[in-house]
């Protein structure tokens, strides 16, 4: 275990010190990361698992436990950011993989894993008719806007503040360069009023409305189910798609929040734990649409990809999905992670500070702030420096999850132990750092 650090009162400085005290108990991460940092800018391939002053780098998993490079373990209540739902090592997963192994992998052609995958997110996604595969949650996307921009003949996509599609589709608070060069409108989310008219103005121009139907990174908001409603009644009467990106939501019921609230987008894109744990994504709705990719029409529209169908995604993506993370699974996954956040809640209440956990079932997240928050908007008027205070708490007693934005994804191999854990490390936070949560 890292050494705790000492409370303060002053935010900044004691945030300095957790940093300080994280340096200081984590040598060997550190200087692999000073290794990494002449190839790589910032030492880092991918954003998202950089912090200051430095990541923690892993070297093991096994169930809901990870082992960092200096020795220490940590309870994993990241999952992966929600791809790790079957925990590191699952021995099922394992011996799926074990038997792809044993016959071979880069086969140079169709197997007949993807068309079982396939039957298996066809059977669960309500809007899912035609599926196809892709390697990650931001290729979904990009598949499911650029089909909607090609059935419907209009250019641009309504998508809101606040949302991640991925690193090339993203509405967040920054503007993000990277972003594929087509026209978008941003909306405010959850804001039925101000998105109606913004669609109602834009409707000759627009192929697609995407939204994450809970925004997941970006603190756990849920929308609201009339809000989505009015999102399927206007895409219909202006015949635009509706895509759900469910890359993350997929997993809070066994046929994504789309089967939850009996809402059936066009388009779904999904990714993450779809592949058992390895590089994963799918995109797919409406059968007349996605016909648009059979390789057998003349005008057929191209999606190639070698590791379309890789092998082991299939292999371990059939196995958690038919074997462990069943349409049961889920419910029960998702009801814990319910109870979990009441739990924190309720420790929050009875402490009365301005600490709060977010979220739907198994995903949650906390935001140090007062009162409803219903916007990406109001979660922003939190305080992230204290939040970030929360991270290098957790991570100084044993508990590790998304770095600054604090999300939380609940996996299979939890136990009811280490859910007393963070229980009790969020009353030590709430303990130690009084002062500065008023
Ligand atoms: C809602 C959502 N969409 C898309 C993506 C992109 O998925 P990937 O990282 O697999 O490209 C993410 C990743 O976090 C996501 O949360």
């Amino acid at each position: 275990m890292n050494t705790p650090v000492a409370p303060n009162t002053d935010i900044a400085q004691a945030l300095d010190d957790a940093k300080a005290a994280y340096a200081k108990g984590n040598p060997t991460s550190a200087a692999l990361y000073q290794k990494a940092l002449p190839m790589m800018p910032g030492g880092n391939t991918r954003s998202g698992v950089f912090f200051d002053p430095f990541p923690l780098m892993f070297r093991r998993g096994e169930g809901a436990r990870l082992w960092d490079e200096d020795g220490h373990s940590y309870v994993d209540v990241l999952g992966e950011a929600t791809a790790g739902i079957y925990g590191h090592n699952h021995p099922t997963i394992r011996a799926a993989i074990d038997d792809r192994l044993a016959l071979g992998w880069n086969l140079s052609g169709a197997t007949a894993s993807e068309a079982v995958l396939a039957g298996i997110v066809v059977d669960r996604f309500p809007s899912i008719e035609r599926v196809r595969f892709v390697n990650s949650g931001t290729e979904a996307n990009m598949f499911n806007v650029q089909l909607a921009r090609i059935v419907t003949g209009r250019p641009a996509v309504l998508g809101f503040a606040g949302c991640y599609h991925g690193g090339l589709l993203t509405f967040t608070a920054q503007t993000n360069p990277l972003n594929v060069p087509f026209e978008t409108v941003i909306a405010p989310y959850n804001d039925i009023e101000a998105t109606a008219a913004a669609i109602d103005a834009n409707a000759d121009k627009l192929a697609a409305v995407i939204i994450e139907p809970m925004i997941g990174g970006g603190g756990c908001i849920p929308a609201t189910v009339e809000f989505l409603a009015m999102l399927r009644e206007r895409t219909k009467k202006h015949d635009i798609a509706l895509i759900f990106d469910e890359v993350m939501t997929s997993r809070l019921s066994p046929g994504g929040l789309q089967a939850k609230y009996g809402i059936i987008p066009d388009l779904t894109s999904l990714g993450k734990y779809i592949g058992g744990g390895f590089s994963a994504g799918a995109f797919g709705g409406k059968a007349e649409w996605m016909e648009r990719f059979d390789p057998r029409r003349g005008d057929a529209l191209p999606h190639s990809g070698t590791y379309n169908n890789n092998v082991f995604t299939m292999a371990a993506g059939i196995a958690g999905l038919s074997k462990i993370y069943t349409k049961e699974a889920a419910v029960a996954l998702n009801a814990k992670g319910d109870a979990f956040r009441d739990r924190l809640n309720a420790i929050c209440a009875k402490a009365d500070v301005a600490l709060q956990f977010t979220g739907i079932g198994s995903m949650l997240a906390p935001h140090v702030l007062r009162g409803p928050i219903t916007s990406p908007q109001v979660a922003a008027t939190g305080n992230a420096k204290l939040r970030e205070l929360l991270f290098f708490d957790l991570v100084a007693n044993g508990i590790f999850i998304m770095p600054k934005r604090c999300l939380m994804a609940l996996s299979l191999p939890l136990t009811d132990r280490d859910f007393d854990i963070f229980a009790a490390a969020v009353e030590e936070f709430i303990h130690s750092r009084r002062s500065l949560l008023r």
